[in-house]
């Protein structure tokens, strides 16, 4: 895999990220993913290139998918880059061919295209092929996706692997996570269920609601929730065996936290966080981990009263002596807002579903290209 090179000067540089954030009522939350990309995209113009960024936010049809606007306000707050509410078309090609040394754009989100569905010699590369002199993949948490802008650039261009790419992979070769206690959480149940084995899962976040219905449980409002929001998957009970659910859940009601045991539910009442007792059987499985690797938030980390459940788990982890993993792109900005020093994990990934591939042994499609 080739790193960055030293002297970009007059060279337009495709630079792919991952600014793929939380969203909070319409609203995109500044993370650590944000903060990262905006590091490289200033390396690229110490090394003065004309960078033009791509990059992704939610999927087609979730309320998350949303344009890169606010995206470029935050990345604003550490570096100049111009938001360009374009991607392949003539608005982007001026933009991109009136760059100058040191100057960055970011074009729209590119999942609004269907050709990133459909890797191959498309209209995203045959748009790029004439103006773009070197593609750099420095977006590791996409890269097991088979879409165009993670494995198609590398094969018709000059291509790079990123300096956070880098990064994560030297540390990640490092780690060796054999009996191991998964605590996951998130939204993302398909990933998660890969991990599924032997070794203990602690279930939480929506992806232990969804293995709470699996074990045949009601939960009510939520369960339509999920099901409505394509969140729900179905799971062979068997595969279940190894798997702790939660035996409280935190609810709002007249905005406040009211938490109520699982032999409550059905409930009218939407979840967003795991519940004390919750917490407490957890924390106590965590203490008796050897090594420990935790994907995904316990409970809505985007609202206050909601993080409890992350926090402490993420707390109950830090205190424990044997290796830790963190991954997942919002539980890495909850350890953040947590306070709790990234010193007392062993590593903290901006990773979730790719890291959790890796993890497993799967050859990662955006590594594979680059090499
Ligand atoms: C992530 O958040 O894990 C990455 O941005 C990939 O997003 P995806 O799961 O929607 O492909």
């Amino acid at each position: 895999m080739k790193s960055l090179p030293n002297n970009l000067k007059n060279k337009i540089v495709l630079l792919r990220v991952d600014i793929n954030s939380d969203i909070k009522n319409g609203k995109v939350i500044l993370g650590e993913r944000i903060k990262q990309s905006a590091e490289t995209i200033n390396l690229l113009k110490k090394r003065k290139a004309k960078t033009v960024v791509i990059a992704h936010q939610g999927r087609p049809g979730k309320s998350d998918f949303l344009s890169l606007k606010q995206h470029a306000k935050l990345l604003n707050k550490f570096t100049k880059i111009k938001f360009v509410d374009d991607i392949i078309g003539k608005k982007a090609e001026i933009e991109i061919k009136n760059l100058k040394n040191r100057e960055a754009i970011l074009l729209d989100n590119i999942r609004k295209l269907k050709d990133e569905f459909n890797p191959g010699n498309n209209k995203i590369i045959k748009f790029f092929a004439p103006l773009v002199d070197i593609y750099i993949n420095d977006a590791f948490s996409v890269c097991h996706r088979k879409q165009t802008s993670i494995v198609s650039f590398p094969k018709y261009f000059k291509s790079c692997a990123g300096p956070f790419l880098e990064k994560e992979i030297d540390a990640l070769k490092k780690i060796k996570i054999k009996n191991c206690l998964y605590v996951l959480g998130g939204a993302k149940p398909s990933d998660n269920i890969k991990l599924f084995g032997k070794n203990k899962v602690l279930a939480c976040g929506l992806f232990g609601q969804v293995c709470f219905i699996n074990k045949g449980k009601k939960l009510g409002q939520q369960e339509r929730y999920l099901k409505k929001g394509k969140y729900f998957i179905k799971i062979p009970k068997n595969k279940l065996k190894n798997v702790e659910t939660p035996v409280d859940f935190a609810v709002r009601i007249n905005s406040k936290r009211i938490e109520i045991p699982v032999e409550n539910f059905p409930s009218k009442y939407k979840i967003f966080d795991i519940g004390r007792l919750t917490i407490k059987k957890y924390a106590e499985e965590i203490k008796k981990a050897k090594a420990i690797y935790m994907k995904g938030p316990a409970g809505d980390c985007a609202d206050k009263i909601f993080c409890k459940g992350t926090f402490a788990i993420l707390r109950a982890i830090s205190k424990n002596n044997g290796f830790s993993l963190i991954g997942g792109g919002h539980l890495s900005d909850a350890v953040e807002a947590s306070g709790i020093s990234k010193k007392k994990f062993g590593h903290v990934s901006l990773s979730g579903g790719a890291l959790l591939r890796y993890l497993a042994g799967e050859k990662l499609p955006g590594l594979e290209v680059l090499k």
